[in-house]
């Protein structure tokens, strides 16, 4: 099972580079640790996957406005946040091969065979072996299991170096050498602003979005009008020194996120809550996660962060493990006072229909714009068989996006590249453009090829201009999914293929 789930992420992986989703940073050098590219194909999706976000959450919305914030800010907003102090994550290294763990994620797992107690270890969400696989499955769920021999049977015992039920010292994943206690590694990326560099000129990259908006609230009050419950959201870059960054670009150190803070009366807001975990879970569902694999997690007490008062994460069945996407939070009025206490500046508001002075509760749907883009990925990732030009059944590999964002929604070839075919289809492809539809041409190579790269690429729908639209001005177009070929109308294929991407046009 493990080999097989890492066996698709590797397929996957490599699909994207060859189609050109996904590349590595600086691949020419070697690459960079933590950070991607993404290609022609993978912009395509990444920005249909945001343009879908924004037009959900906010344009059609009128309880909701946008913002664009500097990447830079002054650093006394991260103080503030409490980043500066707080944003760390427990780093341990091996004494004996020097490698470097976070050491929340290495967990250690103890079996007894007989009245030898025999370790094994490994890193939680990296890709399991099958001797980890068990302890990786129960490491990332929330229950950590102990190994008991009962009867016969071997349990599992998983633990963490910073939870060690036993004081024992984890090893490390890598050489089975011991590792250092943990300690505190501040993830903001440092930088200076100006020609000096001393401690007066330090500034962070933004390790989230949001302090952006929170700095901007009573900005949005005084200018646009907007009356509570009232969200601000904004999507952007952000940076986290991450100790390991994995999973392909799951946890990479340069990142895009979709975030909310949706402001309300301290007595609305477990309504609120309610409100956007409910509703950003059925957004992933609406777009073609399985609900098998995508689940809604409600935070226990002991895993709340002190200020908030709940918590649940939307989490998808990567290849790699259960894993993120996405977090909803209700932050109380945290963030607000905190800014209010350390800037001196007012963050109430004035409730003139009660005549009551607060300052707001929040609500927090955070996303991360790359981890969906790579579950849609995953989700569309699709080995099936489709026939070749002889009718006989041959294997493809077909990404079964959601319509919403296939990066091309149609691609039109000319059966040959004579007899006026490929002018013909040359007018299809310029009336998909003029009509805001991301089209490709292909006139190269045999038809059966053209079909096999367009599903690869995830292209819903395929025309081919052949001998017979020169008679009676009808083309073929393919159903990538159904792979059903029907005749139509040449100049209908606009009006077909918005149609059956809108969900308006039956079957
Ligand atoms: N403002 C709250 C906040 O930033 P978070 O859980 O730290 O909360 C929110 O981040 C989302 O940002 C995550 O659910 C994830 O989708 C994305 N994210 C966080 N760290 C990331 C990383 N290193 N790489 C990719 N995405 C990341």
């Amino acid at each position: 099972m493990a080999e097989q789930q890492k066996d698709l992420m590797e397929k996957l992986a490599a699909l994207c580079k060859r189609r050109g989703f996904i590349f590595q940073s600086s691949e020419i050098y070697s690459g960079i640790n933590g950070f991607w590219d993404y290609g022609p194909l993978g912009v395509e999706l990444k920005r249909n996957v945001k343009d879908a976000w924004w037009e959900d959450n906010v344009r059609r919305r009128d309880d909701m406005v946008g913002l664009d914030c500097s990447i830079i800010m002054n650093p006394k907003v991260w103080e503030a946040s409490g980043h500066v102090n707080n944003f760390n994550d427990p780093m341990a290294d091996c004494k004996s091969c020097n490698a470097r763990y976070r050491a929340d994620k290495v967990f250690t797992v103890i079996a007894l065979d007989g009245d030898n107690i025999l370790l094994q270890s490994g890193v939680e969400a990296d890709y399991p072996d099958d001797a980890t696989e068990s302890a990786s499955a129960s490491a990332n769920s929330k229950t950590r299991r102990r190994l008991k021999q009962r009867g016969d049977k071997l349990q599992w015992d998983v633990f963490r170096v910073d939870k060690n039920p036993d004081g024992k010292t984890a090893i490390c994943p890598a050489c089975g050498g011991e590792l250092t206690e943990a300690r505190k590694f501040n993830m903001m990326f440092k930088t200076f602003v100006g020609a000096m560099e001393d401690s007066s000129s330090v500034a962070y990259l933004r390790p989230e979005t949001a302090q952006g908006i929170f700095a901007n609230y009573r900005n949005v009050l005084d200018t646009s009008r907007i009356k509570l419950p009232f969200g601000i959201a904004q999507m952007g870059k952000s940076f986290r020194n991450e100790i390991n960054p994995r999973n392909y670009t799951f946890r990479s150190r340069e990142f895009e996120q979709m975030e909310i803070e949706f402001f309300c009366h301290p007595d609305e807001a477990d309504k609120w809550y309610a409100y956007w975990r409910d509703r950003r879970f059925q957004w992933y569902i609406d777009h073609g996660l399985t609900s098998s694999k995508l689940r809604l997690r409600d935070h226990d007490e002991d895993e709340l962060a002190h200020y908030a008062r709940a918590c649940a994460d939307v989490e998808y069945e990567f290849p790699f493990g259960i894993s993120e996407l996405e977090g909803i939070a209700n932050r109380t009025d945290f963030d607000l006072s905190e800014h209010q206490k350390f800037s001196g500046k007012d963050m109430t508001y004035f409730d003139h229909d009660s005549g009551e002075r607060f300052v707001p509760h929040v609500i927090e749907p955070s996303g991360g714009v790359d981890r969906a883009t790579l579950a849609f990925l995953c989700e569309a990732y699709t080995e099936d068989e489709a026939p070749d030009e002889k009718g006989n059944m041959q294997p493809r590999t077909v990404m079964k996006f959601h319509p919403r964002f296939a990066p091309v929604k149609v691609a039109i070839f000319p059966l040959v590249k004579k007899e006026g075919m490929p002018e013909v289809a040359h007018k299809i492809y310029d009336d998909a453009k003029a009509a805001g539809m991301s089209a490709f041409y292909d006139e190269k190579g045999a038809v059966g090829r053209r079909y096999r790269r367009q599903d690869e690429a995830g292209t819903p729908f395929c025309v081919t201009v052949d001998g017979q639209t020169m008679e009676d001005q009808t083309v073929t177009i393919r159903d990538r999914d159904s792979l059903k070929q029907e005749r139509i109308a040449t100049d209908k294929v606009i009006q077909y293929v918005q149609d059956h991407l809108s969900g308006k046009a039956e079957g």
